[in-house]
């Protein structure tokens, strides 16, 4: 069975997604390892409750990124992960995973990249007026947001509410990880 990472910063429902699909046997395999920049993260709940085992830091106890990614890696390579799933992960990833992980790191955001990058893309996108929003998966490099698309799924909606694009989004977003995920695990992407 493959092995999942999923690496997450605020509320986690792409993280609970993933880990139940994973207990349903939707997706075959196990997430081994939720690793969290932010101690108290409304995730955390979901992966005590879940049974996920975590990795919780505050960076700013390290001296730099490669600090915490070397042991985050120690970790993954100990557990034997085979892909990494950025879920709201709010950084950006490093020289160190991307030199041990490269190729096996995926994210999702929520809007058609390269389209509004970065943390506010639903805002952004409702500022200029946008018809058409849609969520994309990519594999992570060394840019923001950036790297080659996967996957990537648009909707319809013609108001001027934030959170009802995000409520929209968040809908398409459990369904397109797991069926991405599942993709990739498969051989198929
Ligand atoms: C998701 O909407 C994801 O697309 C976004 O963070 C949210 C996390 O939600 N990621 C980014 O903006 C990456 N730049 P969640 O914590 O409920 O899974």
């Amino acid at each position: 069975m493959k092995r999942l990472a999923v690496f997450a910063s605020g509320s986690g429902t792409n993280y609970e997604a993933i880990a139940k699909a994973c207990a349903d046997g939707v997706i075959d395999a196990e997430v081994v390892l939720l690793v969290c920049d932010r101690p108290g993260a409304a995730v955390l709940d979901r992966a005590a409750r879940l049974g996920t085992p975590t990795f919780v830091f505050n960076p700013r106890e390290y001296a730099s990124k490669a600090g915490f990614e070397t042991i985050v890696a120690d970790r993954m390579d100990a557990l034997g992960v085979d892909l990494v799933c950025l879920a709201g992960y709010m950084r950006i990833i490093g020289e160190v995973l991307l030199k041990r992980y490269g190729g096996r790191i995926i994210n999702i955001h929520p809007s058609l990249l390269p389209a509004f990058k970065g943390a506010h893309a639903v805002e952004q996108a409702v500022e200029y007026g946008v018809k058409i929003y849609g969520i994309t998966i990519h594999w992570v490099d060394e840019t923001l947001d950036g790297g080659r698309i996967i996957a990537q799924r648009a909707f319809e909606y013609d108001g001027s509410d934030p959170d009802e694009v995000h409520r929209l989004g968040q809908v398409i977003e459990h369904k397109l990880y797991v069926e991405t995920i599942n993709k990739i695990l498969k051989g198929d992407i």
